[in-house]
């Protein structure tokens, strides 16, 4: 059976980029949009134009750049930033204004001081403009985590007559929990009038570290876009991580989903992301991380000698890892030193290994960690000789 495609929709260069810290300049983000369109995004969200002339400039020279993504900006519901949004894509071969309000309760009463019925009436009027400019229209509900469900379906029903092609459901503040978000999508499938003329899309923050779980309930309950960023970058504790979601999809055939990512691209995008905004992701850091596939433990590290599958649920050579790493430390037994002694020239017998065994632990012992040149020391120390 073919599989279900879920778009991605990259906002690194958008949410991801409002982080402190993380600002690009244009050049930098071209050099970023083109990995994007590379790595095979569907969509790039390139800014929000109308925040600033330098990121209105960004906006318009990816919009330039790329070939085979959709560009996306970002507006509010206000017509001055759809219209400079409309100016700043005018070059995209694909071009799509993302327009939207918050229609939370809170976002009502203390960001518009409005009622919901104003809402829907600004939401539809902000679709209507961005359609004169653009055929691909997406709306975002804001914290539509936190929106009563009848409510949200009011406005996405709206905004679909009103022509968006795609709505967004951001789970804001990041409060869901994965089944009362992919409930949310669920009940939008079933109770939005023309459901079927729109794609629902997951937008997830991780405050509570739950967007990647969120996202994946969306799309089992039928959303068919994914908002994410590369290492999960963006307002406060990030956003949705994009090799996460990417990878969950291509390692759990059963969900029947599939994305357009050249996966082997992901570490080495990973990489240039965090060179270029000077945000290092942490080493347990899933898919990316440089401990993902590093095993230190004597145990894991025999079974993954033996079979890299015992420990390993991911090749690294499909997110791009060249190979797993056998990490040397206090902790590891006999079968690592071995495998890792061999790799630097020494191919040990099993007298040598009795002999050098109990040296490297008291080495082991004195540092965080046991490099090649370590191993050298060791085995001039024994008089081991290269094979
Ligand atoms: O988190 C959010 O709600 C957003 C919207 C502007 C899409 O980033
Ligand atoms: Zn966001």
């Amino acid at each position: 059976m073919a599989k279900d495609h879920v778009q991605i929709f990259d906002t690194t260069l958008r949410d991801g980029e409002q982080v402190p810290g993380c600002k690009l300049n244009t050049a930098q983000k071209l050099i970023i949009a083109e990995r994007l369109d590379i790595l095979g995004v569907d969509i790039i969200e390139a800014g929000f134009p109308v925040s600033s002339p330098g990121d209105f400039k960004s906006v318009e020279a990816i919009a330039k750049l790329v070939k085979n993504a959709t560009v996306c900006g970002l507006t509010r519901s206000v017509e001055n930033d759809i219209k400079v949004a409309a100016e700043a894509l005018k070059y995209a071969v694909r071009p799509r204004i993302h327009t939207g309000i918050g229609t939370s309760d809170s976002h009502i009463k203390f960001k518009f001081n409005s009622n919901r019925d104003a809402i829907i009436e600004r939401a539809v009027a902000a679709v209507k403009f961005a359609k004169t400019f653009v055929e691909d229209v997406e709306f975002y509900a804001e914290d539509a985590g936190r929106t009563d469900n009848e409510y949200l379906a009011r406005v996405c029903e709206a905004v679909i007559k009103a022509g968006a092609t795609v709505l967004n459901i951001p789970d804001t503040t990041g409060y869901c929990l994965p089944h009362e978000y992919g409930a949310k999508i669920k009940y939008l499938k079933e109770n939005v009038k023309g459901i079927e003329k729109a794609v629902l899309s997951c937008h997830c923050h991780n405050d509570l570290g739950l967007a990647t779980a969120n996202s994946i309930e969306g799309a089992i309950n039928g959303a068919r876009q994914i908002e994410c960023t590369i290492n999960g970058i963006g307002e406060r504790a990030g956003n949705t991580s994009l090799e996460e979601v990417v990878m969950i999809m291509k390692q759990h055939p059963d969900l029947n989903l599939d994305t357009g990512i050249n996966t082997k691209l992901l570490y080495s995008t990973s990489q240039m992301v965090q060179e270029h905004m000077g945000m290092f992701v942490q080493a347990n850091k899933a898919v990316v991380g440089s401990n993902a596939f590093a095993h230190s433990s004597g145990i894991h590290q025999d079974g993954v000698i033996k079979n890299r599958e015992t420990y390993e649920i991911m090749d690294p050579a499909d997110v791009g890892v060249t190979e797993s790493a056998i990490v040397l430390t206090a902790r590891s037994g006999r079968a690592a030193l071995a495998y890792r002694a061999k790799k630097v020239g020494y191919e040990l017998t099993k007298l040598e290994l009795d002999e050098i065994y109990p040296k490297f632990l008291d080495y082991a012992d004195t540092k965080k960690e046991i490099v090649d040149e370590d191993i050298h020391i060791l085995m001039e120390t024994s008089s081991i000789k290269m094979s």
